[in-house]
């Protein structure tokens, strides 16, 4: 699959670090920045990824920051992102089976590198399982669409 990764200052080194891991894998990753522990603003990386996973250009995307928490929040106003904030595994597979989410939100200042590795493991092998939960993701959907006026 094709993978987008992005972070800000506070995420920059675990982007390294699940970037190389993500290529062991045996993915492709296209990388949004930031490419060093200065100071930037989380939203504007939230927005490059998310707006090039909302057009199809990667399969899925992964943002870190200090908390995972602003790039949820940013990563979510970009029309057709289902963005979760994780912590754990459990959360990771239930963000693709239940909640077809697209982008997944780590923070660096939260979780260590090993269970960061899990979460993303989680994340990328599973899928989403539709049928009762095709409908609940729809309706999200119409939330947006409401709520964007069309
Ligand atoms: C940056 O200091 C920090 O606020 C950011 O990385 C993130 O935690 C925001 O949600």
């Amino acid at each position: 699959m094709k993978i987008a990764i992005a972070a800000d200052h506070g995420g920059y080194e675990l982007k390294e670090t699940l970037k190389a891991y993500i290529e062991d894998l045996g993915h492709d990753v296209v990388d949004f920045g930031t490419n060093s522990k200065e100071s930037v603003d989380y939203p504007d990386f939230a927005k490059k990824l998310s707006e090039s996973v909302a057009k199809g250009n990667e399969n899925l995307g992964v943002l870190i920051c200090g908390t995972g928490i602003g790039m949820s929040i940013s990563a979510n106003k970009v029309r057709g992102i289902r963005a979760a904030c994780v912590s754990e595994s459990f959360g990771a597979r239930m963000a693709r089976q239940h909640n077809n989410a697209n982008v997944i939100c780590l923070g660096a200042r939260v979780i260590g590198d090993e269970v960061a590795k899990m979460i993303v493991d989680e994340f990328l092998s599973n899928e989403f399982l539709g049928e009762r939960h095709s409908r609940r993701v729809d309706k999200i959907m119409e939330i947006e669409k409401e709520s964007y006026n069309g």
